[in-house]
Order: C-alpha cells, then structure tokens, then sequence
C-alpha cells in the first residue's frame, strides 16, 4: 500500500469515526434545539428507521471499491478515443454535468446521426434489473460494449477500440496492474472484456444518496416539507408506487406503456416485445428510475414532453386512468424533486497521448 492510499484510508476512516460521535451525541441529546442540524432535526432513535417500511429505500453509501480499476473506468468513460471519431464519449450523452444524460430528445451519435430514443442517466443505473428501455442488455458491463460498437453511437468497433488502448503504454501498464497481463508489453493483449468491466466498476460508483427524501426515509422528519409530503402521500395512494418503488424508484420491472389507454404519440417503438418477440410485451418498458428526475428532462422514451408536471399528468392518465386535480400535480412533483441527491464529484481525468502507431480518428 503506497502513502498516499494509506493516508486516504486513514482520512476516511477519521471522517466516519467523527460523524458517528455527532450523530450518536446528537441522538443522545434530544433537548438541544434541532436547528442547524444536517437536514432536519432527527425525530426517533434507535437503529431500525421507523421508516423501514416504506415502499422507497434510502440510497446507502459503499467504499467497498477496487478504486485503481473504477479510476481506470473513469477514464474509459471520458475516453474520446473509443468512438471511431475520436470526438465523442459516454460523457457526451450521459453528462455527469447534467444529471447522467444529454437533456436532447434523442442522442446525436456518429456523423451527427439523430438517435431513435431518448438517453436514460447512468446515475444510479446499477440499481436497474438490466439496461436500456427494452432491457436487452443484462448488466453494466454487458451494456458498455454496445454504445462503442453501436454505428449510430460511437461508429467504432471493438477491434479498433481495443487496438487504440494497447497503442498507448500507460493503458497497457494500467489494464496490467489490474488485470494482471503478463507481459505488459509482450503478447498478453488488453481486451474488450476488460474494458467494459473497468468502465462498469466506474458506473456502479455513479449513486446519489442523501437526497431529501432519503434523509426522511432515514427519520429526519423536517427534511421535507408538509406538500412534499403530500405529494409523496398522493404518489402512494394514486398508485404511482405500484411501478415506482425499491432504492431506485423504479428500474425493478418492466410494464406496458398504456396500462389503462394506449399510448398513441408513439406506436413504433416497440420495447421489451424486441427482446422476447412476445406479442404481449409490445410497448412494454423497463420503468424508468425517478431519482434526479428534476435533472433529466425531456421526458418518457420518445421524450414527449420537457415539463415534469405535464409527465406526471400523462402517467396518471395512460397508467392509471386518473385526471389529477392541478394541485394534486404539483404536490407530486414537489415529492418527486425531494428526490435528487448528491451527484457524484467527478475529478475530471487527464488521458494519456497517442503514440505513433495509435491509429487515427476517422469522421466518416
Ligand atoms: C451517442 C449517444 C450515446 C453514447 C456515446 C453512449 N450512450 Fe449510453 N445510451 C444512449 C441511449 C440513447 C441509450 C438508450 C438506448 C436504448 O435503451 O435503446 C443509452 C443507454 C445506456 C445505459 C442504460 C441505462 C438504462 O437505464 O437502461 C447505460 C448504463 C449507458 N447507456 C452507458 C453508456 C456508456 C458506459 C457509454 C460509453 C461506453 C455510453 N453509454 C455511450 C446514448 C449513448
Ligand atoms: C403500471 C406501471 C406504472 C405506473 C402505475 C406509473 N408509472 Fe411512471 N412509468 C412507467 C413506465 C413503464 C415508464 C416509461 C414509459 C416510457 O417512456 O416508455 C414510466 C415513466 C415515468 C416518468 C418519466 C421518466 C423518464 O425518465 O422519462 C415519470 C416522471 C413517471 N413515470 C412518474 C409516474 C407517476 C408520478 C405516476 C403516478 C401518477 C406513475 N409514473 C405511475 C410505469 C408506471
């Protein structure tokens, strides 16, 4: 373990053992007055929340990381080099700026190609029951090998990716200190397979916690106010929970688009029925994670609409066969904004150059 781990290590572990002491005293000390403390005063001690139950689970933090190969997967993730014109990356679509995704109706691709859906954030991702809108890819991994092959994404290949990597040293010695290639720069070669776990390792790090609701699902009652909290009740009771529940707010099954009347803006995508070739899972979807909403706008698979409300309402009407009241609406969005938490702070990385034998960007 060099210094600088250990000292981070030992800074981590100061930081964790200090906040337990407030936390615990704070507890302990239920006369002094809750103002200033955190977000909202804490209401019941105990371990079990009171809250437990809940249908949501608070998003909970982990250092359990293999940090050399998520600091790798960072890279890849901002790796121009992986598109076939070397100008476009996961970031370019998914922009940890701007909540995990592009904020565009559909992506821009290679050569300017206007993609056929809309992006979903990476935020948070790991918690979905697999990847993309028709979860035709079984995990993080299995997803990352698409994009860079994809011709309307990033037009490369895994060939070519591959070869780009293994043209620039740092890349070899890295993917060798973490895969363990024999030779670094002999004949033990990087491969495809690497690359999708190291940036997959990357984006199970990509969570949120801390967000308002999770500080009231954690019993610090005034971390939300009484119409966020109606909105939440009315999210209960309307039945958007139904589909919307677990750490993600969704992300744990697929469901019809049209439960209670058929979504008519858009009848040729067809969604999970392209997986299974099922007739009944024509315009069924994986149900979309509400956390960052506030942050992912335009809205719904073909994006049909960019207001937060306006989605709320149609959810209402095509899921559930309810007309909202304007007020009723607006306390459910209120409820759904309590949900964007902390976004992860992301050290911009510095990639190594090209060497000579790198092969070059090519736009066409
Ligand atoms: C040109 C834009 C574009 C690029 C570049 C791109 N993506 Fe995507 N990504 C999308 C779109 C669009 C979808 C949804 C496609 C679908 O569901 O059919 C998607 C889906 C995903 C999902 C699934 C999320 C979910 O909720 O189902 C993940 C994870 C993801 N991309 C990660 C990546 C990674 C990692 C890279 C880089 C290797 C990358 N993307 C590059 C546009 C892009
Ligand atoms: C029967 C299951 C079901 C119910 C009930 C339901 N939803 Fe959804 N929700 C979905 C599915 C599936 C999608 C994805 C639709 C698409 O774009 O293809 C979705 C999408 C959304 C989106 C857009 C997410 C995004 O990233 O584009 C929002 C917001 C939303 N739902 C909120 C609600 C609210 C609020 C309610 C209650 C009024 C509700 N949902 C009820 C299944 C459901």
């Amino acid at each position: 373990m060099n210094i600088g781990k250990f000292t981070t290590i030992i800074c981590l572990l100061a930081f964790v053992v200090i906040n337990v002491v407030t936390v615990s005293s704070a507890i302990a000390d239920e006369s002094k007055p809750k103002i200033g403390y955190g977000r909202g005063g804490r209401m019941s001690g105990g371990s079990k929340s009171a809250r437990a139950d809940e249908p949501i689970q608070p998003i909970s933090i982990s250092f359990d990381y293999n940090r050399a190969k998520v600091e790798l997967g960072k890279k890849l993730f901002f790796e121009p080099r992986l598109s076939k014109s070397g100008w476009l990356t996961c970031n370019s679509c998914h922009n940890l700026s701007t909540g995990g995704a592009d904020n565009l109706p559909s992506s821009i691709g290679h050569k300017w190609f206007f993609g056929p859906i809309n992006s979903p954030t990476v935020l948070n991702a790991k918690f979905n029951l697999a990847q993309f809108w028709d979860g035709r890819a079984k995990d993080l991994k299995e997803q990352a090998g698409g994009p860079i092959a994809n011709p309307f994404e990033m037009g490369s290949n895994h060939e070519l990716a591959v070869s780009i990597l293994q043209s620039i040293p740092e890349y070899v010695q890295w993917f060798g200190e973490i895969y363990g290639l024999e030779e670094m720069y002999g004949d033990e070669k990087i491969n495809i397979d690497q690359v999708t776990d190291a940036i997959a390792a990357f984006e199970e790090t990509l969570i949120t916690p801390n967000s308002k609701f999770d500080m009231w699902l954690k019993d610090y009652d005034n971390s939300i106010s009484e119409s966020e909290k109606e909105g939440y009740d009315l999210f209960k009771k309307k039945g958007c929970i139904a589909c919307h529940n677990g750490v993600g707010v969704g992300g744990n099954s697929y469901q019809k688009f049209g439960m209670a009347k058929p979504y008519d803006k858009d009848t040729h995508t067809l969604g999970r029925y392209n997986v299974t070739k099922n007739e009944k899972d024509k315009y069924v979807f994986k149900v979309p994670l509400l956390r960052n909403i506030e942050l992912t706008a335009p809205y719904f698979h073909d994006a049909s609409t960019w207001d937060l409300g306006e989605a709320v309402n149609i959810m209402a009407e095509y899921q559930l066969g309810l007309k909202l009241t304007d007020s009723e609406t607006s306390k459910i969005v209120a409820f759904l904004r309590t949900l964007t938490g902390d976004q992860p702070s992301v050290i911009f990385p510095i990639l190594p150059p090209s060497t000579s034998t790198t092969p070059k960007p090519n736009r066409n």
